[in-house]
């Protein structure tokens, strides 16, 4: 399909075919996985950038970062700089980091606080909502109206503090575009959490494959034999959604309270967070928001990842661990059991996805089969699968396993437990 796009104007054509992927959108008992060729060419992930990360709302990161008026930070996304900013009437803005006149990069520190934006070729000035003062020797200047050459706007919008961006400007509202999302998180004030830290990774891995890796748990007795201890990898239960995301949760057995080095929370001066309903004790709640935000959501701290595809055997992935500020504020508070275990588990993670890219590129791997442990991966790689065919037709996996009256299989995987 060509599809003509408005400001940026980039057409668009799918690389990968509905044959090329026919092997996935079926049963999972006869389904294979993708094409190993989706992890390592080049046009295919500039595809899927301009296609699903240019087309839809993509989480690039928290209003936390931008409290006050003129505070900004620059986020890259499908290969363009965009500046996010808080305006003076508390608005949150995103526009492209590039100076109308001719087109330098307007703002180079990757955040900071300014009362406007200033280029720094030929000093164009910009308010925080984008409008352009008038340029010093352009008043003689015919058919130059001020107000068609303010910066290029990307729309934002927020949900539970988390800033989202559609850099084609063409996506239905963010909450609209959630599905039913985020009715699950009502009882949640996510905005008020505040970061207790950032960890950053490079990972020589494609970004598919690191999703795929959060959506089973197939891996963690080997891979994560702390983390299997605390919520033992066949333990859990889908949650039934609607929209562009999927979730499951996990139990914390034993003697456990939540994950972390030594599965206690209070010791940590930490509590459940505001919230958390008798149900959701002793639950670790997995959620992989379409394309690339995963949210983990512990008793007592919410464990966010950013998967951004850099190249197609090259992923930036920001991990972020965000608690309760009163809790934060106790002497007693220490989050570093919570911070040390996840850092040794995206560690373990990040290991077998770079062994995994490694594999893949060479001529003797085939796309391989799934396991009755990985329908969380087979969910991602249909819906993936789906949109590279972008033929119309969305496979409907439960409705194919309905089909088939003797595949039951779709039926119990969706009881398993997918993530870790
Ligand atoms: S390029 Fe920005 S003022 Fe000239
Ligand atoms: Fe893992």
């Amino acid at each position: 399909m060509i599809e003509q796009r408005d400001r940026g104007s980039r057409q668009v054509v799918s690389p990968v075919s509905a044959a090329e992927v026919a092997a996935t959108r079926t049963d999972l008992r006869r389904a294979s996985l993708l094409p190993p060729a989706v992890y390592h060419d080049p046009e295919i992930l500039a595809y899927e950038l301009e296609a699903w990360f240019a087309d839809g709302w993509v989480c690039v990161g928290r209003t936390e970062d931008i409290r006050l008026e003129g505070e900004y930070f620059l986020t890259s996304l499908c290969n363009e700089n965009i500046i996010v900013v808080r305006d003076n009437d508390q608005q949150i803005r995103a526009f492209f980091n590039v100076c109308r006149h001719r087109g330098a990069t307007i703002v180079k520190d990757p955040n900071g606080r300014v009362p406007r934006f200033q280029c720094l070729y030929h000093a164009w000035v910009y308010d925080l909502d984008g409008a352009l003062h008038m340029p010093r020797f352009c008043d003689q200047l015919e058919h130059f109206d001020l107000n068609e050459w303010g910066l290029i706007p990307v729309n934002v919008d927020v949900w539970q503090g988390f800033i989202f961006l559609n850099i084609n400007n063409n996506a239905a509202p963010l909450l609209e575009s959630l599905g039913d999302m985020p009715q699950f998180f009502d009882r949640f004030d996510l905005a008020a959490l505040r970061r207790g830290q950032l960890i950053e990774y490079d990972v020589q891995a494609n970004w598919k494959a690191i999703i795929e890796n959060y959506s089973e748990c197939y891996h963690c007795p080997g891979v994560h034999p702390q983390l299997n201890k605390i919520t033992p990898f066949n333990m859990g239960e889908w949650i039934d959604t609607e929209g562009p995301w999927r979730a499951s949760w996990m139990p914390v057995v034993g003697e456990y309270d939540t994950l972390t080095m030594d599965g206690q929370m209070t010791e940590h001066g930490r509590e459940l967070l505001d919230g958390m309903t008798e149900d959701d004790h002793k639950k670790v709640y997995y959620f992989v928001v379409w394309p690339n935000l995963l949210i983990s959501l512990h008793p007592d701290y919410l464990m966010t990842h950013r998967v951004v595809p850099i190249a197609p055997g090259r992923t930036y992935v920001a991990c972020e661990f965000f608690f309760d500020p009163e809790q934060m504020a106790r002497p007693d508070f220490d989050p570093s059991d919570a911070t040390e275990f996840w850092d040794l588990t995206n560690r373990q993670d990040w290991n077998v996805c770079e062994l995994q890219q490694a594999g893949t590129a060479s001529r003797a791997y085939t796309a391989g089969r799934f396991t009755a442990m990985e329908g969380g991966v087979y969910a991602f790689d249909v819906k993936v699968a789906d949109r590279y065919a972008n033929d119309g037709v969305v496979t409907h996996i439960e409705e194919i396993s309905k089909a088939d009256a003797s595949a039951k299989l779709a039926g119990r995987i969706k009881r398993r437990a997918i993530a870790g």
